[in-house]
């Protein structure tokens, strides 16, 4: 058995409020404790999408009703609501868990295109706070020099190409303010399904994901500069299995129940190390976004079970994962949260609303 810190994922869509079908709160959290994690943090690009006082309440409301682990919402950065330092918006940064600001085009309908409309989020947003750029290439380069001209940090969520670890590397050794996470669908998958075959059978909807799967060749940039990585998150974007096979099938896939599998199967093939692991899952998550410390939390691994990856044995409501039966070594047995067993062999234990929101 190893004992880990309670895992933090900072990048999860939940989909509450407005498309409980594919996950909620309920389903998300419980996904999460069963994949080892006891801190969510959540996106805004629900429906409708949180961006401002009201909004952010539903989800929070939602929130404090069933969340089974601890949670933060983040706000979504519109074309009206950069005035964060003004009037009623003031107190809203303190509340959320970080400003979120879709550059690239993905799922949902915020997007600011315009770099006028970046400006005064960069500006007006507190520089104690976290902002997390959607950002791909050279819009990722574009969102490190507005890192550095507002001197701020920016946090890159899911970076998956060669030239983005590069940039960011470089960025780092200059001084600019910029961290970055990715997600393991980006180190175990790349978009011809050279490194494991198509093992899961991948039909082209359900590769549908944002940032797409890259080459072998960005994959292998990637395990090459972990060092320049600061955290693993899952991007966990739960769409049903019929919504992935339908003529229009949106991006995302699941990620919260088989994160940390994977990755331990790596640290038993000597790709990553179990110290890494726990400096992106824990500590560098922890320190970028501000979060509070869970006393007596903690998660207990098997790390010499193997398994199969099974859609039908997860949590998440969406009931697919690209990962279908592959097999993985280092099983979560159980999970402690702030003294409470909330996960043990299979089974969730902490009910419906005993998560926190990390920003009370
Ligand atoms: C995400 C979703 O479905 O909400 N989809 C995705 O492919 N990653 C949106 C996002 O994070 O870009
Ligand atoms: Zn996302």
């Amino acid at each position: 058995m190893i004992k880990l810190p309670g895992l933090i994922d900072p990048h999860v869509h939940l989909r509450e409020p407005g498309a409980t079908h594919k996950e909620d709160f309920d389903s998300g959290t419980s996904a999460a404790l069963a994949g080892g994690i006891t801190l969510v943090l959540a996106m805004p690009n629900t429906k409708p999408p949180i961006f401002d006082a009201d909004t952010l309440d539903l989800a929070l409301d939602a929130a404090k009703q069933k969340a089974h682990c601890d949670y933060g919402q983040f706000v979504g950065a519109g074309p009206d609501n950069a005035d964060w330092n003004e009037g009623k918006r003031k107190a809203l940064p303190q509340r959320a868990a970080g400003l979120k600001m879709y550059l690239d085009s993905t799922f949902g309908e915020l997007r600011l295109d315009d770099m006028s409309l970046w400006m005064p989020h960069f500006e007006n947003y507190p520089k104690n706070m976290p902002i997390v750029a959607h950002s791909e290439s050279r819009t990722m380069a574009a969102a490190i020099l507005f890192a550095a001209i507002y001197d701020r940090p920016v946090h890159i969520a899911h970076i998956s190409l060669k030239e983005e670890v590069l940039l960011i590397k470089a960025a780092k050794e200059r001084g600019i303010k910029v961290t970055c996470e990715v997600c393991p669908h980006h180190l175990f998958l790349d978009k011809d399904l050279t490194g494991f075959g198509n093992l899961s059978g991948l039909t082209p909807g359900r590769m549908e994901v944002r940032p797409r799967l890259a080459t072998q060749n960005d994959v292998d940039a990637l395990w090459a500069n972990l060092d320049v990585i600061d955290c693993f998150a899952t991007d966990h974007a739960p769409h049903t299995i019929e919504e992935k096979d339908s003529d229009n099938p949106p991006p995302g896939f699941p990620g919260l129940e088989t994160i940390l599998p994977l990755l331990l199967t790596a640290v038993s093939e000597s790709r990553l190390t179990l110290p890494d692991l726990i400096q992106k899952m824990y500590t560098n998550p922890k320190k970028i976004f501000n979060l509070p410390d869970q006393p007596e939390t903690w998660v207990e691994v098997d790390e010499d079970q193997t398994y199969e990856i099974k859609a039908a044995e997860q949590f998440t409501r969406c009931n697919w994962t690209p990962f279908e039966g592959w097999k993985v070594k280092g099983k979560v047995r159980k999970v402690v949260l702030r003294g409470k067993t909330a996960f043990e062999d299979g089974k969730i234990l902490a009910p419906a609303g005993y998560g926190r929101n990390v920003r009370d």
